[in-house]
């Protein structure tokens, strides 16, 4: 099968288009037959080691990817497409069937085959969906679903989404709403339109006005971007309010010391746990048009190096999908 691979940690170049052996399906796992991938912030963190962010985490980050070169060496950790085959002790799933899930740190999505235990990240795609919305549907709801639960619960309550023109964030302004909250979005005027039109309630342009010197305060504050910080977002959070992170080490030493002091919380629980029944209920929540996933562009598989320079720019609007055609 046709597959993205890469043998050496490092830029973007790294990354080239092979004929590898396709995966055979285990006893309780689907074969799918990919046709719609994307390339996030996961994929190129762990293609360079994490190098960008520093000696310690790309330590970390190797010793989960492999410590002299990646023991994966297929990306990818969304998917959507086909069931072309299932192991024999497969009963929730059946050969084509339309599917869409996520594979996590166990990647393997940038080909046209991967294999997923059908107890995994993966849930049938709603009818009238195609596979490019499909596929950029799971990595920042999963994660916004996650986060905005550590929060506790939102109804009625306000939240602000920083950088919510993210894959993150275009995910938190919707999974906010679906909780009942009031969502403040903050992002720059391109992604302004955006933001409004997946339902926040107000949009502050960051360029022209800084929230936290703002009258409003917020029961949760929630950096989708990870260039926001406790310290500077205090004065903005309701006493008994939590301040949401998805980066950062010092996020987790905070969130060892508020738990302990202070009237205000910072969460930021590692590793993340996605399961199944969030991307089933990511599925009812597209199916009754309650989210949509954003897509800022769409390359073909063999484009996969520049789709990669466009997410390390950080300034996509949403997610950056692959799309595969048959060899
Ligand atoms: N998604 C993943 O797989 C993954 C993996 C590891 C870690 N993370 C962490 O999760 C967070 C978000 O990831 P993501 O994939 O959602 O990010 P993303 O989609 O790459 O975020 C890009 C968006 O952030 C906005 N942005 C950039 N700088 C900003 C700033 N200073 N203030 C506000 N907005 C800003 C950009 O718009 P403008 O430039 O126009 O403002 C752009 O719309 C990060 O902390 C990341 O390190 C994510």
């Amino acid at each position: 099968m046709k597959a993205v691979v890469y043998d050496r940690y490092g830029p973007p170049g790294v990354l080239r288009i092979e004929e590898v052996e396709r995966p055979a399906p285990g006893d309780d796992e689907l074969l799918v037959r990919v046709r719609a991938t994307t390339v996030n912030r996961l994929d190129c963190h762990t293609r360079e080691a994490n190098r960008s962010n520093g000696l310690v985490i790309s330590g970390v980050s190797r010793l989960i990817s492999g410590i002299r070169r990646p023991r994966q060496p297929i990306l990818g950790t969304e998917f959507a497409g086909e069931v072309a085959a299932a192991g024999p002790a497969v009963t929730r799933f059946g050969a084509g069937d339309r599917v869409f899930g996520n594979t996590g740190l166990r990647f393997g999505c940038h080909a046209e085959f991967t294999c997923v235990q059908q107890t995994a990240r993966v849930a049938p795609m709603p009818e009238s969906m195609g596979f490019a919305e499909a596929a950029a549907a799971t990595d920042g709801a999963l994660n916004a679903l996650w986060c905005l639960r550590l929060a506790g619960p939102l109804k009625g309550r306000r939240v602000l989404v920083y950088g919510a023109s993210g894959a993150i964030g275009t995910a938190a302004v919707q999974v906010a709403k679906h909780f009942g909250a009031q969502v403040t979005a903050v992002c720059s005027p391109t992604g302004v339109d955006v933001v409004q039109g997946i339902g926040a309630d107000r949009v502050i342009d960051y360029t022209m006005e800084d929230f936290t010197a703002d009258r409003e305060r917020y029961f949760c504050v929630f950096d989708a971007v990870g260039k926001e910080s406790f310290a500077h977002c205090r004065g903005v959070i309701e006493p008994g309010g939590t301040y949401l992170a998805t980066d950062g080490l010092r996020n987790l030493l905070l969130g060892l010391w508020t738990a302990r002091f202070g009237d205000r919380k910072v969460m930021f629980k590692l590793p993340p746990r996605y399961t199944q029944q969030d991307v089933v209920l990511i599925k009812e929540l597209m199916k009754a048009g309650r989210y949509r996933p954003v897509i800022d562009r769409v390359y073909r598989l063999e484009d996969v190096a520049e789709a990669a320079r466009h997410v390390e720019t950080q300034q996509k609007i949403g997610n950056v999908v692959l799309t595969i055609s048959d060899s």
